[in-house]
């Protein structure tokens, strides 16, 4: 039987259960439902090695490796554990969901505390198919068909506003994708596109594309549909990666900050 206690009525549940419960995955289809249901779990100092982490992850969905090998990723920004984390981590500190730029984006991704920041460093997440849900029906039907233009090189001018055109044309070189606005999911349900990829809403001008991709972010991550998460070592967090975005809050980047992250394969397009 599954064990859980809500976060905050809109985002996120605690599960309770024990680690020998979860490796079993008697309660897996009860962990996936809860998950789309919640957007955000947060497994409480449940300590698992990596092997277990790799373990339960297995008993979820279809365990999707490391592009660059192996099963875990180390979140840090120790050049030495992760000779690529510089880059990645500057584009996670901005609200984002993983894989605009791929058919069909991650399933769920799991994250597990190794070592704490010696300050900030929580890990923000807001449920856009709740953010969607609470649209009034007039700004529902303003957005429905709109279509918006996320590329990585837009999110570069987040955290470097002046880039060498040669970094800027290598960023370009990763390409753009033109996605929906509001994804309507095979459940059913809908929910929001958006996060430091989306770069244009087709078809409108350039203030208003602005104004809609901003207010629609503002109003998402807002206090209602949002959680942020201050890790405890042994912490496992996993997210729903179709209906929340997330984001690193700043810390002390000396701090040996380190998360090792699993995933689950999509089973989704975004179309
Ligand atoms: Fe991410």
């Amino acid at each position: 039987m599954l064990a859980q206690e809500p976060i905050k009525p809109n985002i996120g549940s605690r599960v309770l259960n024990k680690k020998k419960e979860l490796l079993s995955g008697e309660i897996a289809s009860q962990v996936r439902e809860l998950l789309q249901q919640r957007g955000v779990l947060v497994f409480p100092e449940i300590n698992f090695t990596d092997e277990e982490q790799i373990a339960f992850t297995k008993t979820l969905g279809t365990f999707q490796p490391e592009p660059r090998g192996g099963d875990i990723f180390k979140v840090t920004l120790d050049n030495k554990e992760n000779p690529f984390s510089a880059e990645y981590l500057k584009g996670s500190l901005y609200w984002h969901l993983d894989g605009t730029m791929n058919d069909v984006p991650i399933l769920a991704s799991l994250l597990s505390s190794k070592k704490l920041a010696s300050w900030g460093g929580n890990t923000g997440f807001c449920s856009t198919y709740a953010a969607y849900d609470s649209l009034s029906d007039e700004q529902k039907a303003e957005i429905d068909g709109l279509r918006v233009v996320h590329s990585v090189w837009a999110s570069l001018f987040y955290y470097e506003p002046e880039p060498s055109i040669a970094k800027l044309k290598g960023f370009q070189a990763i390409g753009e994708r033109e996605l929906p606005l509001v994804w309507k999911h095979r459940n059913g349900r809908k929910s929001l596109i958006l996060g430091c990829t989306a770069h244009r809403v087709l078809g409108v001008e350039a203030p208003k594309s602005a104004e809609l991709l901003c207010g629609l972010r503002d109003w998402a991550t807002g206090e209602q549909f949002s959680y942020s998460h201050q890790w405890k070592v042994g912490d496992l967090v996993m997210w729903d990666n179709t209906g929340t975005m997330h984001r690193a809050e700043t810390y002390d980047p000396a701090s040996g900050r380190m998360l090792h992250r699993t995933k689950l394969e999509g089973e989704e397009s975004f179309a």
